[in-house]
């Protein structure tokens, strides 16, 4: 094999400004910096590769013969655990730490980045030799937020096979899904943990899912059981098997050779909704997540040795994925890692860890800076929070007074606000400011301007370019290393989800369409205005409606219903449900909580209604459809626009009924 098995960068330095420079906000460095990289993208991106260890370099940067299935560094070859862990072996940063981690009810592990390569090494030792994966073979891991979770996918892709971490907040239902999805044979999950005081049995969930997987033909091998929560599970001998059992028999020193994998190959699966009830199982590439992910995690925060970094969200989602473990990892950074609510044990939770580990870079959700926000000021003054010196934001927009506070309440004036704009199909950041290049001048409530590498722009419905200030639809207009694969055996969902609606394919114009609405200002800078399909966006996660619709619809007593996202002071939207129930049942307290609990086993707590509306009829045109949008413009006070095709408007007063009711719940609103 040829290649430099040392990156040949400097990771922290490159060619970057000093650090006062990039700080004191300059539009005219970053467009330097920025003009540059789409100048030529394909160097640009070679250059960038380069700094990155592989096993051997690609023949091509990009190849574009089959649009829009674009592949990345072909020909290369490498495996993503020599940049995570294998680079920092025998380095100074083997005793630093990789995370401190700590459980709800506030018990600590401190794992340093050679603790973690050992245990990644036993762990894939015990996964090859005793429980037999292989390359190319896909696990599925459900696990809560313990170092267990970082530690089974370094390696799973240590060996080369594929990891699908499904979210411990979805119920058995929606993990038998997923599972079934990725033909998964091994599945690693844990006996239960801690979230706000109780314990959630996991293992539980995780048995039903097996049995619901089998009765669909897809037979769960091996079951591997950390024990986190020490509750009793059912055991099934054979398939089921402790986590420290396992590292017991692995040798004390095992070393499980990097299997080296093409550029092109499958990284990981992770499962996001869409406009379907069918969720889709996105696939991130070896090369390209990896290199676009190392750039994009120094643009966004700058890291330095000393620093001490927490990305406030759940591994089970991309944000997690990218900014907990493999963004983190390539650099050597010390983080910080929280298993249980925010909230838990009082509001001073995330601030009193803030302080207690000196974390200098601090990336949340607005949904939680809202929660946080509304508990009061007093939570925050009893913390010293001196060490931030870069906030940042992710998952749906900010509202511009929640930026100010973030900015003056947690970063004191003096730590600038990253506000990401990206997809679980980006892989990483796309439109953001890059302090680690050069700061932008912030603007509460933009994303600022797109990364190195990207072209982002703005269009009408009909794909013209929308005027400075006209909303209109975000589209990137070249492929970037960090692009999803497709879709997990649906290669034309792919197509049809992302491409066919502005590409011209006749004239090889491929145009990627995030579905998000969006507007320019004068100075370039992107506003992005949520989603523009029929997607929520529920506490910085994304939910189908028609995926909520179908569990709604499983409930015996419904005989039809209409989901949307309605507007909620702290999660951003909630789903609303507005119900037609079949014939014999009576609307009542009773029977909503019953339907809700019917989402809730189906998909789980996310995706339960906040409210159910029972109706005599629905909203429809005189073809029969739904008409979502009525509900919608009631639920935010809007207008609701054009009727004409609406079948029989007293089905709009009857919504409108029950509306009302469910917005005077909203205002009695209690945290
Ligand atoms: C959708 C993607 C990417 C990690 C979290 C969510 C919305 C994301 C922002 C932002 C406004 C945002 C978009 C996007 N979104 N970041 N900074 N400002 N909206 O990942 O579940 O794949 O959802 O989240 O609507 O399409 P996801």
């Amino acid at each position: 094999m040829s290649g430099n098995m040392v990156g040949e960068g400097n990771p922290l330095m490159g060619e970057h400004l000093p650090f006062e420079e990039r700080h004191s906000p300059s539009l005219e460095a970053y467009l330097d910096y920025y003009l540059r990289s789409v100048e030529d993208p394909e160097r640009f991106w070679d250059e960038k590769a380069r700094e990155l260890v592989w096993l051997r370099y690609w023949d091509r940067v990009l190849d574009e013969d089959n649009p829009p299935f674009y592949r990345w560094f072909r020909g290369g070859v490498t495996n993503i655990n020599l940049n995570a862990l294998d680079r920092w072996a025998g380095t100074s940063v083997a005793n630093r730490v990789a995370y401190y981690w700590e459980g709800e009810p506030g018990d600590t592990r401190t794992i340093s980045y050679g603790e973690l390569y050992r245990e990644v090494n036993r762990f894939a030792w015990a996964l090859r030799e005793l429980v037999g994966v292989r390359e190319g073979d896909t696990v599925t891991i459900y696990l809560p937020m313990i170092p267990e979770l970082p530690v089974s996918m370094l390696a799973v892709t240590r060996l080369g096979a594929i990891h699908s971490v499904v979210f411990s907040g979805f119920s058995a239902a929606a993990l038998a899904d997923r599972i079934v999805d990725a033909g998964a044979k091994v599945l690693v999950t844990a006996d239960g943990f801690y979230r706000r005081g109780r314990v959630v049995e996991l293992k539980k969930a995780a048995d039903e899912a097996v049995r619901i997987a089998a009765d669909r033909g897809v037979e769960v091998e091996k079951v591997v059981v950390v024990r986190r929560a020490g509750v009793e599970v059912n055991w099934v001998e054979g398939r089921d098997h402790w986590y420290h059992e396992l590292l017991a028999e692995a040798p004390g020193k095992a070393y499980v050779k990097p299997v080296p994998r093409k550029a092109d190959d499958v990284l990981f699966i992770l499962y996001t909704s869409g406009t379907t009830g069918r969720p889709k199982g996105i696939m991130h590439s070896v090369g390209g997540y990896m290199t676009y992910v190392y750039h994009v995690f120094r643009w966004n925060w700058d890291p330095r040795p000393e620093d001490v970094f927490w990305c406030a969200a759940d591994i089970g989602w991309i944000t997690g994925h990218t900014y907990i473990v493999y963004g983190p990892l390539m650099h050597g950074v010390a983080q910080v890692m929280y298993e249980g609510a925010p909230d838990h044990p009082d509001p001073g939770r995330i601030w009193s860890m803030v302080e207690k580990y000196g974390v200098t870079t601090f990336y949340t959700s607005p949904t939680l800076l809202r929660l946080l926000l509304r508990y009061g000021d007093r939570w925050v003054e009893k913390h010293d929070l001196s060490s931030l010196r870069l906030l940042g934001t992710v998952g749906e927009p900010i509202n511009p007074e929640v930026w100010k506070w973030y900015y003056t309440r947690i970063g004191r004036s003096r730590a600038p606000i990253v506000d990401t704009w990206w997809q679980t199909e980006t892989g990483a950041a796309m439109i953001s400011p890059a302090p680690g290049i050069a700061l932008v001048p912030l603007k509460p409530g933009s994303a600022t301007l797109p990364l190195p590498g990207i072209v982002a722009d703005v269009v009408t419905h009909e794909g013209r370019q929308a005027e400075t200030g006209e909303k209109g639809l975000l589209v990137i207009k070249r492929p970037w290393p960090g692009m999803l694969m497709g879709i997990w055996g649906d290669p034309q969902r792919y197509v049809r989800t992302y491409w066919e609606r502005f590409s011209d394919p006749e004239k090889g114009v491929w145009i990627y369409y995030p579905a998000d609405y969006a507007v320019r200002d004068r100075d370039g800078y992107f506003w992005l205005l949520g989603r523009a399909d029929e997607v929520m966006n529920v506490a910085g996660h994304r939910l189908g409606t028609i995926e909520v619709e179908d569990a709604v619809v499983a409930h015996p007593a419904v005989s039809e219903a209409a989901v949307v996202g309605a507007p909620h002071p702290v999660k951003g939207e909630v789903p609303v449900a507005a119900v037609v129930l079949r014939e014999g049942y009576k609307p009542g307290p009773e029977l909503e909580e019953d339907i809700r609990n019917t989402v809730r086993r189906l998909i789980g707590p996310i995706a339960v209604p906040a409210k159910v509306l029972f109706v005599r009829k629905l909203p429809k045109t005189r073809s029969g459809k739904i008409m979502r949008r009525i509900l919608i413009a009631l639920l935010r006070g809007q207008p609701i626009g054009d009727t004409s095709t609406l079948e029989d408007p007293a089905a709009v007063e009857e919504v409108r009924k029950a509306v009302e009711e469910y917005k005077r719940a909203v205002e009695g609103l209690e945290l």
